[in-house]
């Protein structure tokens, strides 16, 4: 998708489609004034009507409306002026994506000018309108005999926000541009089966990122080099299945070489069969969604390398399939990991952590500006957030309010969970220095203590996206989060 700034009066704008913001109770913004009166007062008779009130997310479409070139005039509702804000301007968004990608329609333009949200300045809706367009043009058939047919829409243009510099908005595109773009390879590694997303596919595509740019370098350790470096916890998670586990680790290296990096690390349960300790059979085809952490990684790697980032950033994906068979971990078998502390693994589905920590520790040899893991971890995450939170968890609370502004900023939001010392006990072992369950009370933070005993040394923040990563029922498909508050962080770090 093309997108630009177009700053020639709305009635004059060659497109297919205008797609015009209409606010509730009959306000117009300047822009909507304008072409009510070009038109001849067809906006105010629609809404006078009845059939079009304004209100958020609704949707009207004129053919052919008179006094502008536009052949189609499609009215948005961007409900009251007074609350329109960032998330409202999502959803305006989204409705307005999701009814043009169904026209036949190539050339559209948004009149946003002077719709600006109270929480939000120019630069923000100007990155968002091409970030949610990317997101709205994503449609899944890699696995379909009968493929979409190829979108029609291929420039989208804006009126210039005010007072600022075009070139700015540009970049804004650009930079909006990629994270979709980025969001949607997420959503499409989430979404392939467990069948084709294995640990090995999922390192030939990391090998793929880094032969397309030139910042970025990966290496894949193999089972075999894992075994001799001791990470006997994440290998006791890949011992019943018949893929190879991998750890994968993808550098991109910005302008100031010796600069201390940042670093994410992914969970990539290619599919998470619980193990020996096996789940139930309902849904448990989403456990394909289990490397959703591992996804949301290469996402952000790609669009890093992509937007030229200057920082040193570093990906890594511990993965690997949770299998149970005959060579498969056994409740009660204690394993060393990496670091050297000893796990009693007395439940296999709590495999997540196992392969984390080896990788967390194997991190330390960066020296991490931070370290930040982001994992499918918890079904308690799901039971207390639902889908609409990351959880955080963070033994450093700059770190962690930091993330929680940049999931504010990006609308792809976080809420802090507490990591404090008295549920550590909870992970006390008679047979090892740690067990890998802490009973059936506070599940997400459990979880999060254990993997807390692997960053004692660093500046560490974890995020459980069991809720948030896909969505189950009748949209069943992976989210692409948390890519867009990931990127939201990287953006706003410096070297
Ligand atoms: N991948 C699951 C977590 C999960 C479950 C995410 C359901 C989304 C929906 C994880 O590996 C797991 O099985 N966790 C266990 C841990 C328990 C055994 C301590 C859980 O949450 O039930
Ligand atoms: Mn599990
Ligand atoms: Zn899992």
């Amino acid at each position: 998708m093309n997108y630009t700034i177009n700053s020639n009066s709305v009635e004059n704008v060659n497109c297919d489609c205008l797609i015009l913001p209409v606010f509730s109770k009959g306000i117009l913004s300047g822009e909507a004034r304008e072409l009510d009166t070009s038109s001849r007062k067809a906006i105010s008779q629609l809404i006078k009507s009845g059939d079009f009130s304004g209100k958020l997310g609704q949707t009207s479409m004129l053919y052919n409306p008179a006094g502008m070139t536009a052949q189609r005039l499609l009215l948005v509702g961007a409900g009251e002026r007074k609350k329109f804000n960032g998330r409202s301007a999502a959803k305006l968004l989204n409705s307005a994506a999701v009814a043009v990608t169904k026209l036949q329609v190539a050339d559209v333009h948004i009149a946003l000018a002077d719709v600006l949200p109270t929480d939000r300045n120019a630069a923000w809706l100007t990155a968002y309108v091409a970030q949610s367009m990317e997101q709205a043009m994503y449609c899944y058939d890699t696995t379909k005999s009968k493929k979409n047919k190829p979108p029609t829409l291929s420039n989208i243009s804006l009126s210039g926000p005010d007072r600022t510099p075009r070139k700015r908005l540009e970049e804004e595109l650009g930079k909006g541009r990629a994270i979709g773009k980025a969001i949607n390879r997420a959503r499409q590694l989430g979404n392939l089966p467990g069948n084709i997303c294995t640990p090995d596919f999922l390192a030939s595509e990391a090998q793929t990122l880094a032969t397309q740019h030139n910042s970025l370098r990966t290496k894949v350790l193999s089972e075999k080099q894992m075994a001799r470096m001791g990470m006997g916890s994440l290998l006791s998670v890949s011992a019943g299945s018949a893929e190879e586990a991998k750890l994968i680790i993808i550098e991109h290296k910005g302008p100031k070489a010796k600069s201390q990096p940042y670093v994410l690390v992914g969970k990539g349960i290619t599919f998470d069969t619980g193990g020996i300790s096996l789940k139930s059979g309902a849904a448990m085809d989403e456990m394909k969604f289990d490397m959703c952490g591992a996804a949301s990684v290469l996402a952000v790697m790609e669009c890093v390398a992509e937007l030229a980032l200057p920082i040193n950033v570093i990906g890594m994906v511990a993965a690997a399939e949770n299998m149970p068979g005959g060579r498969a971990t056994k409740p009660g078998d204690v394993v060393t990991s990496l670091s050297g502390k000893t796990i009693e693994i007395l439940n296999t589905d709590a495999e997540g952590r196992l392969v984390l920590c080896d990788a967390l520790t194997y991190a330390e040899r960066f020296k991490p500006r931070t370290i930040i893991d982001i994992a499918t971890l918890t079904g308690a995450a799901v039971a207390t957030f639902g889908s609409h939170a990351n959880v955080l968890l963070s033994n450093n609370d700059q770190l962690a309010r930091t993330l929680l502004n940049c999931g504010e900023e990006s609308l792809d939001r976080a809420w802090q969970l507490p990591l404090w010392d008295e549920y550590q006990s909870l992970l006390n072992s008679n047979f090892a220095d740690i067990a890998n369950i802490g009973g059936p009370r506070a599940g997400t933070i459990t979880a999060a203590c254990f993997l807390s005993r692997f960053t004692e040394k660093q500046k560490w923040a974890h995020l459980d996206i069991a809720g948030s990563a896909w969505h189950s029922g009748l949209k069943k498909g992976a989210t692409g989060r948390p890519v867009g508050l990931l990127m939201q962080y990287l953006l706003s770090r410096r070297a």
